[in-house]
């Protein structure tokens, strides 16, 4: 079926219900859609395009709203292959088709696909393809979240075309605007997009919203996702705050445990979290929780407290795989408790305060360390631990 947005524009995207984890790394409970819109004017421009696993659907719906009309621009925000995937079999299809991107777009066009950039239009920011009465403006939005990265503004309707920018996890189920659909689970799943995808290029996020903030934005099409209107402002506000590094009162308890003993201490420190008054307090046994759901659960509170038993001479591997996510990504206004067990070699704490070295969250006490089973000492001393972070993200 046809899906039209607005005055000359529709939706062309797919839903993708079957990948089991997105980039090979984030869990998907509710699938993905890959966004593609097409501008209908007197010339017609794709806006990005759809995994290359969808093209057959792309190209009936594509087909549904232009029948054998000609495409004359593809714009291309963003060469990852979600969005640039399906390039060589539109130029197949569409052999007069004209690529719209920057200098570094060009270079990936033929690094991934082997494409010449033949006939393409090389955009710098600001400039402006006319499509009749519609004109499309060009910014450049580099590192959001690839070097050559940029979004297109249509000034006439107020549609910005953002490329992952306020995207989500989540596939579309039937409807694409956000008036038209109960939105409310998307709003957890652009936390968590945002935590997984974009939570190592906060600086760049912020640099891009400064720069788009004159817009006057009253439509957002992104790559992943609903479309945004009448909530437009709201996903703005979730991408200005999470890139800020804004957190609410709450903490997260991640930990890894073999047999039950950092499981005993974990639970420890909750309770003195507890007992501190906050009353959002998540905890998470990393053997079993997904990566991107504890990340947006660090992402959403202000403390983190952390602990895993020392394996191999080193730390438990589920607590450090955890720990390199967040040295990559703009966590540092966190606050910290580490706690940490051995057997015969005390290393587990000794490696995530090493890690802390990058992550530059502010430790609230010395870490706890315990030998072998944790003993009625040990649980009072993660118990203090819990609670000193309790009161450090109370008083934050
Ligand atoms: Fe949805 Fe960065 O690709």
């Amino acid at each position: 079926m046809m899906q039209q947005i607005t005055d000359k524009v529709y939706y062309v995207g797919v839903n993708d219900r079957v990948k089991y984890r997105f980039e090979g790394l984030w869990a998907l409970p509710s699938g993905v859609s890959y966004n593609s819109y097409l501008v209908v004017d007197e010339k017609v421009a794709l806006i990005d395009t759809v995994d290359v696993a969808f093209f057959a659907e792309y190209l009936e719906k594509i087909r549904n709203v232009i029948g054998g009309r000609p495409i004359d621009y593809l714009v291309i925000n963003h060469m990852e292959p979600d969005h640039s995937g399906a390039i060589s079999l539109i130029r197949k299809y569409y052999p007069d088709i004209r690529l719209v991107g920057n200098a570094r777009t060009f270079g990936m066009v033929s690094g991934f696909y082997g494409e010449d950039a033949e006939g393409g239009v090389e955009v710098k920011d600001g400039d402006v393809l006319s499509l009749g009465r519609t004109e499309l403006t060009f910014y450049l939005a580099p590192m959001l979240h690839w070097p050559e990265t940029m979004v297109t503004f249509d000034a006439d309707r107020g549609i910005l075309f953002s490329g992952d920018a306020f995207g989500c996890f989540g596939a579309l189920n039937g409807a694409v605007l956000d008036t038209q659909m109960d939105t409310s689970v998307y709003w957890p799943e652009m936390e968590r997009y945002f935590a997984a995808i974009l939570g190592k290029f906060c600086a760049p996020v912020q640099t891009a919203l400064k720069k788009l903030s004159p817009l006057p934005i009253r439509m957002i099409c992104s790559t992943h996702g609903p479309v945004w209107t009448a909530e437009a402002a709201r996903a703005v506000e979730t991408y200005r705050r999470m890139s800020a590094g804004e957190t609410a009162e709450g903490v997260v308890v991640c930990y890894g445990s073999m047999y039950g003993n950092t499981q005993r201490m974990a639970e420890a420190v909750a309770e003195g979290a507890a007992a501190a008054g906050v009353r959002k307090i998540v905890v998470h046994n990393l053997s079993v929780s997904q990566p991107s759901f504890v990340l947006a659960d660090i992402f959403r509170y202000k403390g983190l407290a952390i602990g895993g038993p020392t394996y191999n001479g080193g730390l438990f591997p589920v607590v450090e795989d955890l720990l390199k996510r967040l040295a990559g990504r703009s966590v540092a206004g966190h606050k910290l408790a580490a706690f940490g067990g051995f057997t015969w070699s005390a290393q587990a704490v000794k490696v995530i305060e090493s890690y802390n070295e990058k992550m530059k969250m502010e430790p609230v006490a010395p870490s706890v360390e315990w030998k072998q089973g944790p003993d009625a000492g040990a649980l009072e001393r993660a118990y203090a631990l819990g609670r000193a972070l309790g009161e450090a993200v109370r008083e934050a």
